[in-house]
């Protein structure tokens, strides 16, 4: 038992199946859909945005189906700013044990541009489209989209007007990830100070990642006050992709001393989904990707094994485990040293005397001159032949 109180909490909303999927390529079909929407539920994402309902039939069967198998997750389906797509996006999410409705509209000077719609008729749709989604579900929310290039005043008025018309969650999205850390903080900042009703919502972060900064973006969101984080797994996404799930998570577990905030995700079931997206979508993780990358707890350098050999938070800030990780933190290659050797060869059931040890090191190096990275099976071979020769 501890008396510590509970740290306030930042929810986590998923768009892998919806922003995730709209990356080029990535198509999922149906029961992929449905194995990671049960994945994410599991892992304890508080909001799966499953698809665009209106945007085809199979995304509309896909949102229903995973509205009707959820657990524990709201499930949380797209809809643009006219009543046919939310009419469409209710039937989907209806049965879902926790619905919600998301309706955007882009409120940019580019974005309004489009429809052609002056401000005070944008304002005007923003206030009828809120409230039709609201009289049908209470749970409902609304996205500026390209929120963070559309001007101050105006993104206070239309935010005032989605929460007057019963929007429960505002959304900011960086749909262009042009945003600085600094920007994405004041801007959150500036809202919740300005917009009267501010306070009787939840503000989210939407961030993309064209400029590299999205993860960044999403935290400097929280720090100023937004409660609720839009990611995907693997940062999956249109263009360079969306702010990364195990990213934000991973860094409010890190740094809890920076953002004291909790979220409801068992990080041990990050790798897991991790290596299922990427196999889904048929998009690969780079190797030094953060936190699911293959390299990301790998040490090769001698001074590095070493280090982590005599303590491993010497070159380590989180422990494999934490997402699902059997630790195997030590890649033998041509940088690394005799003190690797010997412990990943004890790893591997060969207890060698120092004489066998040299000698094996001698042709480990000679090896690791001509490949890349050596395997284990190849240190079995190496120390097997030794022990036959010796
Ligand atoms: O990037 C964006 O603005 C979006 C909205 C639809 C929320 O994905
Ligand atoms: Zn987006």
């Amino acid at each position: 038992m501890t008396d510590t109180a509970p740290q306030p909490r930042v929810l986590i909303f998923d768009t892998t199946l919806r922003d995730g999927e709209q990356s080029p390529g990535a198509t999922m079909t149906h029961d992929e859909k449905l194995e990671i929407a049960s994945l994410l539920d599991e892992m304890g994402v508080d909001v799966i945005e499953a698809g665009f309902p209106i945007a085809s039939e199979g995304d509309f069967q896909a949102v229903s189906e995973i509205a009707r198998n959820s657990r524990n997750s709201t499930i949380c389906g797209l809809s643009r700013a006219n009543v046919k797509d939310i009419d469409r996006c209710w039937e989907a999410v209806r049965n879902a044990k926790s619905p919600r409705i998301h309706t955007f509209i882009g409120t940019s000077p580019l974005h309004r541009a489009i429809p052609n719609l002056s401000m005070d008729q944008m304002a005007e749709l923003i206030h009828e489209t809120v409230t039709h989604a609201r009289n049908l579900c209470d749970n409902v929310q609304w996205s500026a989209m390209d929120a963070t290039r559309t001007e101050y005043d105006y993104l206070c008025r239309v935010v005032e007007i989605a929460i007057k018309a019963g929007a429960t969650t505002i959304n900011i999205p960086d749909t262009v990830g042009y945003t600085y850390p600094f920007e994405s903080a004041n801007l959150i900042r500036m809202l919740l100070e300005r917009v009267p009703g501010a306070d009787s919502v939840i503000f989210s972060t939407h961030c993309h990642n064209d400029l590299g900064m999205a993860t960044a973006n999403s935290l400097a969101a929280v720090e100023a006050g937004a409660r609720q984080i839009e990611c995907t797994i693997n940062g999956l996404g249109e263009r360079a992709g969306n702010a990364a799930l195990e990213e934000v998570v991973m860094a409010m577990r890190v740094r809890n001393d920076i953002l004291p905030y909790e979220t409801g995700i068992d990080t041990t079931k990050i790798m897991h989904l991790s290596r299922r997206v990427s196999t889904v979508s048929g998009f690969v993780v780079q190797p030094n990707k953060a936190i699911v990358g293959k390299n990301a707890f790998l040490h090769e350098s001698g001074i590095h094994q070493d280090g982590v050999l005599k303590n491993v938070e010497t070159f380590e800030i989180m422990k494999p485990e934490h997402i699902g990780l059997t630790a195997k933190n030590i890649a033998m290659g041509k940088h690394s040293g005799r003190a690797a050797l010997r412990a990943k060869l004890k790893e591997l059931g060969f207890d060698l005397g120092q004489n066998q040890l040299n000698d094996v090191f001698v042709r480990f190096k000679a090896l690791a001159d001509r490949k890349k990275e050596v395997y284990d099976e190849d240190l079995i071979a190496l120390a097997a032949d030794q022990a036959a020769n010796a």
